[in-house]
C-alpha cells in the first residue's frame, strides 16, 4: 500500500532537490487513477468550478459544493496528501471565517491542507488558521478569484516592479506561518529567486522549471476541458476526442439496433423460459 507522504517529507525532498508531483482532481475515479500514479499531492481546487460545472470562472463556486467534492476525492485517495482549496468568499471577510471554513475542509473531508490566495494582504488569515492547528498552502502571481483586479487571467512577475511584488508577497506567505506557497504564472527568474529564497517547499503551476514540484490541472492535461488551455500546459491525452469517438459509436450501433448482443442480456434459466412459453401462449390463448 502507498504510503501517504506528511509535510516534513516535503521539506525532505526540497532540502534533496527531489521533484514533487502535484495534480487536481475533483472527483473519486480522478483521485483513484492519481493515486494509483503516485501522484504526491492532489489540489481539490476552486478551478472545478469551470472543469466540472461550467460555469465562466470560480467566483460562485461554493463551500458546500468544494466539501462534496473533497469528500469524494478522500475516497478515491485514502494514501495521498490532499489539499481543500478556499473558495471566494469564504475565507476574504474575517480572520475568523477563514478559520470555520479551513476547518470544515478538516472535519467533514479529512484534508492535510488548505489553499487560499494572496499574500500581503491574506497574512492575517494564514496566521489565524496556522494558529488554530492547520496546515496552509499560499497561492500568489495569477490568484484567478481576484482576477478582475488583475485585468483577466494575466501572467504576473513581468516587470521589475510586479517581480518585487511577488518576492514581498512570498516572503508574507511564508512569515504568516504557511507551509508551503503555489506560484501562477510568473517567469521563471523569479520563481527560481522565491524558491531559493523560502525555506518552505515552493511549487509551480506555469511558474517554470526552478521550483520544488509541479502542479497541472488534470482535465487540462488530459485533454478533458477544451473552452481553453493555457499556455504552460502538457498534453498527456486526450480524452475528450476518445470520449467523444466512443459516445458516436454507441449513438451509431444502437440506431443500427448492432448494440445489444447475445452476450449483453440476462438469459432466462432454460426450464423456466419454457414455461415462460406456456404461459404467454395461453395468455394469447385467452384473448381470442
Ligand atoms: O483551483 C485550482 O485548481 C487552482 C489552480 C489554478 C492553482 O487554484
Amino acid at each position: 500500500m502507498k504510503k501517504k507522504k506528511s509535510i516534513q517529507d516535503f521539506y525532505a525532498m526540497k532540502e534533496k532537490g527531489e521533484q514533487i508531483t502535484y495534480i487536481t482532481s475533483y472527483d473519486y475515479p480522478t483521485a483513484t487513477f492519481a493515486e494509483r500514479a503516485g501522484i504526491d499531492m492532489i489540489l481539490v481546487g476552486d478551478s472545478l468550478g469551470m472543469c466540472v460545472y461550467g460555469y465562466e470562472g470560480t467566483m460562485p463556486v461554493t463551500m458546500d459544493q468544494m466539501i462534496w467534492h473533497t469528500e469524494a476525492v478522500r475516497r478515491g485517495a485514502p494514501n495521498t496528501f490532499i489539499i481543500g482549496d478556499m473558495p471566494f468568499l469564504s475565507y476574504q471577510t474575517t480572520d475568523g471565517a477563514a478559520v470555520e471554513n479551513a476547518g470544515r475542509f478538516y472535519k467533514e473531508a479529512r484534508v492535510d491542507c488548505i489553499k487560499l490566495e494572496g499574500g500581503v494582504r491574506v497574512a492575517s488569515r494564514i496566521k489565524a488558521i496556522v494558529e488554530a492547528g492547520m496546515l496552509v498552502m499560499g497561492h500568489i502571481g495569477l490568484t484567478p478569484q481576484s482576477s478582475s483586479q488583475l485585468g483577466g487571467f494575466k501572467a504576473q512577475g513581468r516587470t521589475l516592479d510586479s517581480a518585487k511584488a511577488q518576492v514581498e508577497d512570498a516572503l508574507a506567505v511564508q512569515e504568516a506561518g504557511a507551509g508551503m506557497i503555489l506560484l501562477e504564472a510568473i517567469p521563471p527568474e523569479v520563481s527560481g529567486y522565491i524558491r531559493d529564497t523560502l525555506t518552505i517547499p515552493v511549487l509551480s503551476i506555469g511558474a517554470g522549471p526552478y521550483c520544488d514540484g509541479q502542479l497541472l490541472i488534470v482535465s487540462d492535461m488530459l485533454g478533458v476541458f477544451e473552452a481553453f488551455t493555457p499556455k504552460f500546459v502538457k498534453r498527456y491525452a486526450e480524452v475528450a476526442k476518445i470520449c467523444t469517438e466512443a459516445l458516436t459509436n454507441y449513438v451509431e450501433d444502437v440506431r443500427a439496433k448492432k448494440f445489444p448482443e447475445p452476450k449483453h442480456i440476462y438469459p432466462m434459466i432454460p426450464e423456466e423460459l419454457a414455461k415462460f412459453k406456456d404461459w404467454t401462449a395461453s395468455q394469447k390463448k385467452g384473448k381470442k
